[in-house]
């Protein structure tokens, strides 16, 4: 392929994708301890807690921490078998996920789909404050695991 046609390539790839990386809705840490980490975003960083709930359906017990308008989420595994739980034990606590906030996650991942990229899943599941969430496969996209998500209501 000469560099004129993967220029052009490029150009067609970024214009479908335009819109949808446009909001940051939080950054997804993998803590141990959950009332740990709160002594630390809570108590010491002083950010006020949005939410907090048990997602079964993603193995996680999680945290909001309002940031702006933005958010930090902290995930704590509900077991050593939970794609966070497996996180852990690989990679240690830390960076887990960086959440992209869009109007409409079916479109989006058609998008996503259109334009190649490895999706984890095919059908938004269940996230957080019964937000609809989907995850682009970190290997498809430099190492980072990207999160679409879709709140429940507009914020
Ligand atoms: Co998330």
């Amino acid at each position: 392929m000469s560099a004129e046609r993967r220029k052009q390539g490029a150009g067609v790839a970024a214009a479908r994708l335009r819109g949808v990386f446009d909001r940051i809705d939080h950054v997804g840490v993998a803590v141990e301890d959950l009332d740990a980490s709160l002594d630390l975003y809570r108590d010491l960083f002083e950010l006020d807690v949005a939410h907090r709930e048990i997602v079964e359906q993603q193995g996680v017990e999680a945290v909001l921490l309002d940031v702006g308008e933005n958010h930090v989420e902290l995930l704590a595994p509900l077991g050593a078998d939970t794609p966070v739980g497996k996180f852990i034990a690989n990679r240690g606590p830390g960076l887990h996920h960086v959440a992209y906030q869009v109007d409409d996650i079916d479109s989006t991942l058609a998008t996503l789909d259109q334009a190649g990229l490895r999706l984890i899943d095919r059908q938004p599941r269940t996230g957080i404050g019964s937000s609809r969430v989907a995850f682009v496969h970190p290997k498809a996209v430099g190492g980072v695991l990207i999160e679409i998500v879709q709140p429940a209501e507009a914020h």
